[in-house]
């Protein structure tokens, strides 16, 4: 028997307000049709007055936990992965956890941008085996509306907001139970100028907005995600065709079949919501995560891939027996 941390519920929460294709290209110069060509994305949605990054990702909490039957003063490790905190600082994993009422465990967020929700899950991982916690909240839950440029079209139709969380109990399991059987996270930091937020607190003083060269990103994304899950695959001794379900971050459909053709997964085995919630950045993983757990895709027993990237850059995948 090893120490295994179990996904033992999911959950998410998206704003009120959807936002399709059409009613962006009122605001400006773009079409539906672009932006299903190259992206897949139909509709994203946009956090209104009062939706703020810790409220979506408490609601999302709450879910998850109903689905775990557990109560908030069963978790002992809060993890929030998140570039679009409430504010600079408390951590916004410390606004949720009063929300939820339950104090004195640990709480902090962890910053990897669209990468974040694998870096958090890899943190609680490694936490809840040495004992730190019984059980974790791990949440990704993005605003990045709030931090896009209305004005430019190459990265305003590109994301949306939202949260997923999931909670990871530590159990004593067989080798082939249940639980997070390894990841790998991976950072390189000399592309910052492919993918940032032109703002901050130590720089500018401003919270600032996304500037992306979309193309480069692009290239590198399915390089580095296709090696990182291979990586996976030889830690693991499993092989692509093992695996039941691929849950990727969500920023392009085009590098989701993309990263599945290296792979040699066939599409059906790809978890897909980027049409309906554009790129929610770390949130887009446990979101669709729990969706395709809530319609029954993905069932006990399923071997299941997550895997993302996103600025930094930063990348990760973790392979997880459901
Ligand atoms: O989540 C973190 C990771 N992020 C990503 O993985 C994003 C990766 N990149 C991408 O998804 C794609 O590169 C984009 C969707 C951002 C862009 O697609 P692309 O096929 O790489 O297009 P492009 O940037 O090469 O732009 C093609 C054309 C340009 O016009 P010209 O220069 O060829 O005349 C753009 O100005 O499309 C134009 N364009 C648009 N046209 C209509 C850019 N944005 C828009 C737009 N509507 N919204």
């Amino acid at each position: 028997m090893i120490r295994r941390s179990v996904l033992v519920g999911t959950g998410s929460a998206l704003p009120a307000h959807a936002v399709s294709n059409a009613e962006l290209s009122e605001r400006v110069e773009t079409s539906d049709e672009w932006i299903v060509e190259r992206t897949g994305i139909r509709s994203r949605y946009i956090a209104g007055a009062g939706e703020t990054t810790s409220s979506l990702a408490t609601d999302a909490a709450r879910a998850a936990l109903a689905a775990a039957g557990l109560q908030p003063s069963d978790i002992g490790l809060i993890i929030l992965a998140t570039c679009t905190p409430d504010q600079t600082f408390p951590a916004s994993a410390t606004i949720v956890q009063d929300r939820l009422g339950c104090h004195g465990g640990i709480a902090f967020d962890v910053g990897a941008v669209c990468s974040g929700f694998l870096y958090a899950v890899s943190v609680a991982d490694a936490m809840l085996k040495t004992g730190a916690a019984e059980r974790a909240l791990v949440i990704g839950a993005e605003t990045m509306s709030r931090i896009l440029d209305w004005e430019d079209r190459t990265t305003c139709v590109l994301f949306g907001d939202g949260a997923g969380a999931i909670v990871l109990e530590a159990r004593e399991v067989a080798e082939d139970g249940p639980g997070i059987i390894s990841s790998r996270l991976h950072a390189d930091g000399a592309h910052n100028e492919l993918l940032y937020v032109d703002g901050g607190p130590s720089t500018t003083g401003t919270v600032g907005h996304i500037r992306m060269r979309g193309r480069e990103v692009f290239r590198h994304a399915v390089v580095n995600l296709a090696e990182v899950l291979g990586e996976v695959l030889v830690d693991t001794g499993f092989t692509a065709q093992d695996i039941d379900w691929v849950v990727p971050h969500q920023a392009n459909q085009r590098i989701l079949d993309a990263t599945a053709r290296k792979l040699g997964l066939p599409p059906e085995k790809v978890v897909v919501t980027v049409d309906r919630h554009a790129n929610t950045s770390a949130a887009s993983v446990p979101l669709a995560l729990d969706a395709a757990i809530k319609d029954g895709r993905i069932k006990p027993g399923d071997l299941v891939m997550l895997e993302a990237m996103g600025g930094g850059f930063t990348w990760g995948a973790s392979l997880v027996r459901i």
